[in-house]
């Protein structure tokens, strides 16, 4: 069995992932704090297990809840594989740090960054006796690496993801049964995301001019596309652990 636990699985990126990982064989856990039904009667429809985990992750006090829950529907036999995909996250606030509301950016701070934490974590000491396949993918973004006018929020949290993903990679290297984990830039995906993006006036976000030349170009990746993209080398044997991987470049 290949167990999938998915964050962000209501729409956008994550919703795809899920829907093309409904298979026999596959068990998914996915975490939202909505569900899209379409995915449960996919999964019924293709003898794909499938469980839902109703769950904000804003609130990380009660991460430890979410992690026993998710722990029994996954029974790990030798032979299974267990990725863990650190999909869900916000973009607001976008604003210049001043004008930033201090609870939109605690919210993006959990969202973003402790909840993906604690989550691997918490999959990294349930799973440490277990000798089989197991995989942490972070979905980050190349605003970790760049700084962006208006998004300090987003681009410090999801440059806190990918070091974390550098950090856990060097630790389990020492380990007996490994953790691999890896980050990824999407590239600019047509999801709710963007429409909030391009929704921004130019004094809080400076760039929100390319984003929407970007969409009246055609050049957004959709959803679909970067799902596999990311299925593809999550499953991938040349993986290598602690690394980014950019589709913009791939
Ligand atoms: N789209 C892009 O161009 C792009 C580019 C680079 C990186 N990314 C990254 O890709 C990932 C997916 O983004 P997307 O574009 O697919 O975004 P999206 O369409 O806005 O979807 C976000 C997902 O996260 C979930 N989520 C948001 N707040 C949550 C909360 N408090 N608790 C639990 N789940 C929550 C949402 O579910 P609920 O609302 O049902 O809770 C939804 O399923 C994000 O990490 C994003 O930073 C996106």
């Amino acid at each position: 069995m290949n167990y999938y636990i998915i964050t962000g699985s209501s729409r956008g990126i994550g919703n795809a992932i899920a829907k093309q990982l409904i298979k026999v064989n596959n068990y998914l856990v996915c975490i939202s704090r909505t569900e899209d039904e379409e995915i449960k009667k996919l999964a019924v429809a293709n003898n794909c297990k499938y469980h839902f985990i109703p769950f904000d992750l804003y609130e990380v006090d009660k991460i430890d809840n979410l992690i026993d829950e998710i722990f029994q529907h996954t029974r790990l036999f030798k032979k299974d594989r267990l990725f863990l995909i650190n999909n869900a996250g916000v973009i607001s606030p976008i604003a210049p740090l001043e004008k930033a509301d201090a609870q939109e950016i605690k919210k993006a701070v959990n969202i973003n960054y402790l909840a993906p934490m604690l989550l691997s974590g918490g999959v990294i000491m349930r799973a440490k006796d277990f000798s089989g396949s197991k995989r942490i993918i972070n979905i980050s973004s190349g605003a970790g690496l760049n700084p962006y006018h208006g998004w300090s929020t987003y681009c410090t949290t999801k440059a806190a993801l990918t070091m974390l993903t550098r950090c856990i990679a060097l630790e389990q290297g020492n380990e007996k049964n490994p953790v691999e984990v890896i980050s990824i830039t999407p590239g600019i995906v047509e999801t709710n995301m963007q429409e909030i993006i391009r929704a921004t006036n130019s004094q809080d976000f400076t760039n929100v001019d390319f984003f929407i030349k970007n969409k009246e170009e055609n050049k957004n990746k959709t959803p679909e596309y970067a799902a596999e993209k990311i299925i593809s080398l999550m499953h991938s044997s040349e993986l290598k652990s602690g690394e980014f991987y950019d589709f913009i470049e791939l």
